[in-house]
């Protein structure tokens, strides 16, 4: 049942996954996957537990390899490139768990990571960072490790930015997360989507990812069962219940 097969055409394709099948040694996981998330545009990846988001992150960044199908980025074919290499065409993970320097401060977290932009844009500094995430500017100096969990959060976020990505990945974006910190992550998710960045986020906050992306694709058990504008996902009650519902 998909709203539009193909996403907005106002958004040129970056990302694009065409029938990938993905998985464990222990099985496959992933079916037939179409994905794609256009430059500019914010994607969101729902579905219940277990259901293949998180692999489908892992297969674009080449940690798992797809065993049919094809992923391109920028029109590069990443199939058979190593991790390191898909990182530095410019994708950034945000993975779940954060998984931050925890033995460096903030500002050596951020400065660990920087990378040159490409092209002709500014690239993003510490106090870019800092201006994003205030918190951040006033723990510059503690190491990562005593940050609360939203402060890890952002500076994962952060150190991911720090690597000017032409799009971003987010895994539960929001997890675990205080109210007031969830708040300040989806405004800075707000603000980076005006700004004209690329953003594939996984969470399970439907009226919060609502606000921020352009389209929702929801998985089951590794297939794209839905995909389209969030505002038709949230009028439409029974695919929510059928493949959102606890
Ligand atoms: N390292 C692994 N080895 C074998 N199977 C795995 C591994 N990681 C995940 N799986 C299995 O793959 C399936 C999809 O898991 P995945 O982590 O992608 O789901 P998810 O949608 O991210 O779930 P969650 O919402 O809990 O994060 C599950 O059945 C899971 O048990
Ligand atoms: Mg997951």
């Amino acid at each position: 049942m998909f709203e539009s097969r193909r996403p907005d055409q106002s958004f040129e394709p970056l990302l694009e996954l065409r029938a990938v099948s993905a998985g464990y040694p222990t099985g496959r996981v992933l079916y037939d996957l179409d994905l794609t998330v256009g430059d500019g545009e914010v994607v969101a990846l729902l579905g219940r537990n277990g259901m293949g988001k998180t692999t489908t992150l892992l297969t674009i960044m080449g940690r798992i390899r797809p065993e049919t199908g094809s992923i391109s980025f920028a029109g590069r074919r990443l199939n058979e490139l190593p991790p390191f290499r898909i990182a530095r065409l410019g994708i950034g993970l945000v993975p779940e768990g954060r998984q931050v320097f925890a033995n460096l401060t903030v500002r050596e977290n951020l400065l660990a990571v920087a990378r040159v932009p490409r092209g002709d844009r500014p690239g993003w500094t510490v106090e870019a960072v800092f201006d994003l995430f205030p918190r951040l500017a006033e723990r510059a100096d503690q190491l990562a490790h005593r940050l609360s969990g939203g402060e890890q959060q952002m500076l994962a976020i952060g150190r991911a930015l720090m690597t000017n990505p032409r799009l971003l990945l987010l895994d539960e974006a929001t997890e675990g997360l205080a109210p007031l910190v969830r708040r300040e992550i989806w405004n800075v998710l707000g603000q980076l989507k005006k700004d004209g960045h690329s953003i594939l986020v996984v969470d399970k906050n439907v009226a919060a990812l609502a606000q921020v992306a352009d389209r929702f694709c929801v998985l089951e058990k590794g297939r794209l069962v839905w995909e389209g504008r969030p505002e038709a996902l949230l009028a439409a009650r029974d695919v929510v219940d059928r493949y959102l519902g606890v």
